[in-house]
């Protein structure tokens, strides 16, 4: 039995499908196997400088297995270690809450933290732990670009969605003979992308690890239409640049933890291929849709396994670590190792190679 009587548990940063199974996975284990009170934080770091807490039983996780989203709530906006504060005089400053938190946690009696979170997130948790905070970590991210781990959960939920995407695409593309475009989102990472694209029989694939050549995408389109095929599909990352480009960026916001907003590269591809090919060109912007619904088996059982052991890491006294999978097991790394460094795709990737073979084009 673990000495520790209490945690906090709390999702930061985008949500996506599978925290539920997380909080679930969480709070069965803490309460039922270790004997642990859990007190859930309301809207990630922010819910803790307010201090919007509030416990967490078996009862309220019941049922919440198959749901999208968190019934936490989150944002990827507030960083307590600089939380923008708008003065009497209309001045924004930025503080250091982080001793605050310290004092409401211990307030609370709540002695060790589960912080479900991206790299942002899971940074803040490095910090956390650097001030003499317990924590553990739990990689979240559609964008599976955590460097130290196989997967994080969500990733396969918005494959499977990009995916149909695709399917879908496919029918109505052949029928009218037009260009499709399917833009995905990812941030600086091509997986979902790439993955939805082998998945779906893209033509091309577009991927910020791989700058593109307009020329060479549209004279794939082009040799298609020669060979009898009225249509294509082209699946462009969010993330996606054109050789000697920039990524296109739609926003900027000030005070978020993650403060670019990419999006836009698909309508800058399609006029182009409209413009080259002659073709009458469509876009589709994915969005939100790959954040939301019910978690594929995948994301659930990888959520649960996740959550089981973080509680167990908490129960150890094994703080500073995040759980990762390494297939075929789930192990726990240090937080330094985990943060930092992004999981992009290599360009030596089995899956680009495999992608080439079957014709795929990436526009290189
Ligand atoms: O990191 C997850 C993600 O969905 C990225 O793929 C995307 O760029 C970003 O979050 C979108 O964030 P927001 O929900 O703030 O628009």
């Amino acid at each position: 039995m673990s000495k520790i009587k209490r945690i906090g548990v709390l999702t930061g940063g985008g949500d996506c499908p599978g925290l539920n199974a997380v909080l679930r996975a969480v709070v069965k284990a803490a309460t039922q196997e270790h004997g642990l009170e859990v007190i859930g934080i309301e809207d990630g770091f922010g819910g803790l400088i307010e201090g919007r807490l509030r416990r967490l039983t078996v009862q309220d996780v019941s049922g919440i297995l198959p749901r999208g989203g968190t019934i936490l709530g989150t944002t990827n906006r507030d960083n307590p270690f600089k939380y923008p504060v708008i003065l009497e005089n209309g001045q924004r400053v930025y503080k250091d809450k982080s001793a605050e938190i310290m004092d409401t946690l211990s307030g609370q009696g709540i002695e060790a933290l589960v912080i479900i979170g991206g790299d942002g997130s899971l940074s803040i948790a490095r910090e956390f732990h650097e001030q003499g905070l317990p924590v553990v970590g739990i990689p979240k991210t559609i964008d599976n670009d955590l460097s130290a781990t196989d997967a994080t959960f969500g990733f396969d939920t918005a494959l499977v969605t990009a995916t149909e995407a695709l399917d879908k695409l496919h029918t109505t593309a052949e029928s009218h003979h037009r260009v499709m475009i399917l833009e995905v989102m990812g941030r600086y990472a091509g997986w979902i992308a790439l993955e939805a694209g082998i998945a779906g029989g893209a033509d091309v694939i577009l991927i910020p690890e791989i700058p593109f050549d307009y020329a060479k995408i549209c004279a794939k389109v082009v040799k298609r239409r020669e060979q009898g095929k009225r249509f294509s599909i082209v699946v462009v990352a969010e993330g996606a640049k054109p050789l000697g480009g920039e990524m296109v960026v739609q926003q900027v916001i000030a005070d978020s933890a993650d403060p670019i907003r990419l999006g836009g590269i698909g309508n800058v591809v399609g006029k182009q291929l409209e413009a080259c090919t002659g073709m009458e060109t469509r876009v589709t912007v994915l969005g939100h849709l790959q954040r939301g619904g019910s978690p594929t088996p995948f994301d659930r059982i990888l959520g649960t396994r996740y959550g089981v052991k973080a509680v167990e890491l908490v129960a150890k006294g094994e703080f500073g670590k995040m759980v990762s999978l390494r297939t075929p097991d789930i192990v726990a790394v240090a937080l330094e190792e985990a943060v930092g460094v992004l999981r992009t795709v290599p360009l030596d990737s089995d899956l680009i190679r495999a992608a080439k073979s079957v014709g795929i084009g990436f526009g290189d």
